[in-house]
Order: structure tokens, then C-alpha cells, then sequence
């Protein structure tokens, strides 16, 4: 599978049962359906699927606050991991919601992959919420990406 192989649009509600299939084969604590529900109604939220003809390949929800862009959920379907899908989800994000904003996510301290993405995004370690994770009490690394100075948000 290449880039050219799959195509980014906003993510729908229809889109929903195909999504949380996705989500409960990527993460041990899978959002319920009326969390993808709630961020799908914000009109001013950045929702994208990555679609390989009518296949679902992933995701990526993105929440506007005052100060900055939060990156809420990203996530690919196994098969489909290593070939730009997530990559392809967070230049759409940066596109839409405009490459000077600020964006901020929490991740696991142990989600190696994921770490290394949004570190090639210029996405950088601010802080740590602890134990924030409850199925294992796992902390969360928080990631800022920022123009200008990352260290100033
Ligand atoms: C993290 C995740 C979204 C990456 O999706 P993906 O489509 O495989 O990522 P891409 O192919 O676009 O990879 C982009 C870059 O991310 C990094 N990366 C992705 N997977 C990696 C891995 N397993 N190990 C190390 N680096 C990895 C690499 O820098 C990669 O660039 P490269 O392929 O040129 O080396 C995917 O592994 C996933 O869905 N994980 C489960 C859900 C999750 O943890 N979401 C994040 C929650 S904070």
C-alpha cells in the first residue's frame, strides 16, 4: 500500500460503526460511541477518515480549545500501520486547522510508535500527567507543538 492508495475526507457520523471497530482493536481503553458522537457535533473540531476505496484505514479527532488545537484520538488498523496513513491524517489536521496554531495531545509514556510520530511533527514532551491512564495506571506525556518557541505555550 502506498500514499496514492488511500484518500483522506472529514469523518461522518455513518462513518461511526467502522471507527469503533477500529478503536477497540487499537487501544485498551476504547472511546464509547457517544464520545466519537460528541466530537463530531463541535463544528469547529477537525475529524478525518483515511479511506483506501471504501475500506476505513483510520482516523484522527482533533478538538478546537482557545488556545490551541488537542489532538483527542488518532488511530490506523493494524494491517494498515508503516505506510502514511497517520502521517496523512496529521498533515490534514496541520492543513485545516493552519500550521502556526498550537496543538497539544496526551499520550502514554510507553506508545513508542505514536511518540515518534508527533516528534517528527515537531511535537514536543511539556510535562506528565501521572497515573492518568486508569486500566493501568499508566502516565501520560503531554506534547505541545508550537509555532515559534515550543517551550513559550
Ligand atoms: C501510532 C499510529 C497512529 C501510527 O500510524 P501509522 O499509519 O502506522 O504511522 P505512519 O505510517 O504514518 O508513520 C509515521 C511515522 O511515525 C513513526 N512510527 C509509526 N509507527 C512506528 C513504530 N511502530 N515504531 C517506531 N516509529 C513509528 C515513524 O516515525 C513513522 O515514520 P517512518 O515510517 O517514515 O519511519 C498507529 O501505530 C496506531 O494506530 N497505534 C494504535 C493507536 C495509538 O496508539 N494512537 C495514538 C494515541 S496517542
Amino acid at each position: 500500500m502506498s500514499g496514492a492508495e488511500f484518500k483522506l475526507r472529514k469523518l461522518t457520523y455513518t462513518d461511526l460503526p467502522r471507527v469503533i471497530a477500529i478503536e477497540r482493536r487499537c487501544f485498551p481503553m476504547p472511546w464509547s460511541l457517544s464520545m466519537f458522537v460528541l466530537e463530531l457535533s463541535k463544528p469547529s473540531g477537525i475529524s478525518l477518515a483515511a479511506l483506501n476505496d471504501t475500506r476505513m484505514l483510520g482516523y484522527v479527532i482533533c478538538a478546537r480549545y482557545d488556545e490551541a488545537y488537542h489532538v483527542m484520538n488518532i488511530a490506523v488498523e493494524p494491517n494498515a500501520r508503516r505506510h502514511g496513513v497517520a502521517r496523512a491524517l496529521l498533515d490534514g489536521v496541520l492543513e485545516r486547522g493552519g500550521r502556526e496554531a498550537n496543538y497539544t495531545l496526551e499520550v502514554r509514556v510507553s506508545n513508542h510508535a505514536a511518540i515518534a510520530l508527533y516528534e517528527s511533527y515537531d511535537f514536543r514532551a511539556v510535562g506528565k500527567r501521572p497515573r492518568y491512564y486508569s486500566d493501568n495506571g499508566e502516565d501520560a506525556i503531554i506534547m505541545w507543538r508550537a509555532d515559534g518557541n515550543p517551550w513559550e505555550v
